[in-house]
């Protein structure tokens, strides 16, 4: 495996080996766990040549959000990276990637501004910002995300159609913990209360999944009775728990095409966000 961190040896090297290989990304802010690297192994399934980017992207934080205190361990990520079979890593700088105040904006409208989007304003232009410079900088065949993120790809996916970007998304399955805690880097935050409390995320999505296949097709019921779950553990404290089209994400009521029930709840400091996907 390769490191640099310099946008001149990133593209040194993809250049050489776009030329008869075909080339993969997988975007990750790191504190790198087995959801980050399902999408490599689904990279290595995919394309010849994988590269992973490693960076902790300052403009999708909000102010008083965990920017500095993201969880951040390069040598520990460097090592799973190769044990995972990366062959490029990407790992810049804020200067690297921002060296000057940037004017551009790349902003995808109304599905920003639902979800994490309403939580969180201004999220999704830094995603889809760092996102294209990565675009540009790699121009790989795949990109791979995760689906715990499903808005996210949504947006992604917008942006991708809009400006005709060159690559083919991969969304790629939520990794869960064997007790079904989704895998997320800020895990690490939950005390062990917290991580124990935290389950029911997963379990209200299961209700929900299981309700709509034995029929319920009434949006606000299954959304209640994910609230109603959720409301049992007294250190949940609900952001939104919505069900929506997706990959749309408009209101629906009745349910007659692929929809997502999509959640984010608070444990103390530790935002969590989970969802599962509702179709036949
Ligand atoms: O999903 C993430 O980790 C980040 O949002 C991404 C796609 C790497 C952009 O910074």
């Amino acid at each position: 495996m390769i490191t640099v961190t310099s946008i001149k040896e990133l593209k040194e090297v993809v250049n050489k080996v776009r030329k008869n290989s075909t080339v993969g990304l997988v975007p990750t802010m790191g504190f790198l766990h087995e959801g980050h690297m399902s999408l490599v192994k689904q990279a290595k399934e995919t394309v010849d040549f994988v590269v992973m980017s490693i960076f902790v992207n300052p403009t999708q934080f909000g102010p008083g959000e965990d920017f500095e205190k993201y969880p951040r361990d390069l040598a520990r990520d460097e090592q799973l990276a190769r044990e995972g079979g990366v062959d490029l890593l990407f790992t810049p700088t804020v200067e690297e990637m921002y060296p000057k105040p940037g004017r551009t904006t790349v902003h995808v409208s109304g599905i920003t501004e639902k979800l994490c989007g309403a939580s969180r304003p201004g999220h999704f232009d830094g995603v889809s910002l760092v996102v294209s410079k990565l675009f540009h900088l790699v121009q790989p065949d795949y990109a791979f995300f995760g689906l715990k993120d499903a808005q996210q790809v949504a947006v992604i996916e917008q942006m991708v159609q809009d400006l005709n970007f060159p690559v083919t998304i991969v969304p790629c399955e939520i990794v869960r913990e064997a007790d079904g805690l989704a895998l997320s880097s800020r895990n690490v935050y939950l005390s062990p209360e917290q991580r124990k409390e935290a389950l029911i995320l997963s379990q209200s999505l299961k209700h929900v999944k299981e309700r709509f296949l034995n029929g319920e097709r009434n949006a606000e019921v299954l959304r209640q009775e994910a609230i109603t779950l959720i409301e049992e553990s007294p250190l949940a404290q609900i952001d939104y728990v919505s069900l929506l089209s997706y990959p749309e994400l408009e209101t629906v009521s009745y349910i007659d095409s692929p929809a997502i029930i999509a959640l984010a709840v608070r444990f103390g400091n530790t935002r969590l966000i989970d969802n599962a996907l509702l179709k036949n």
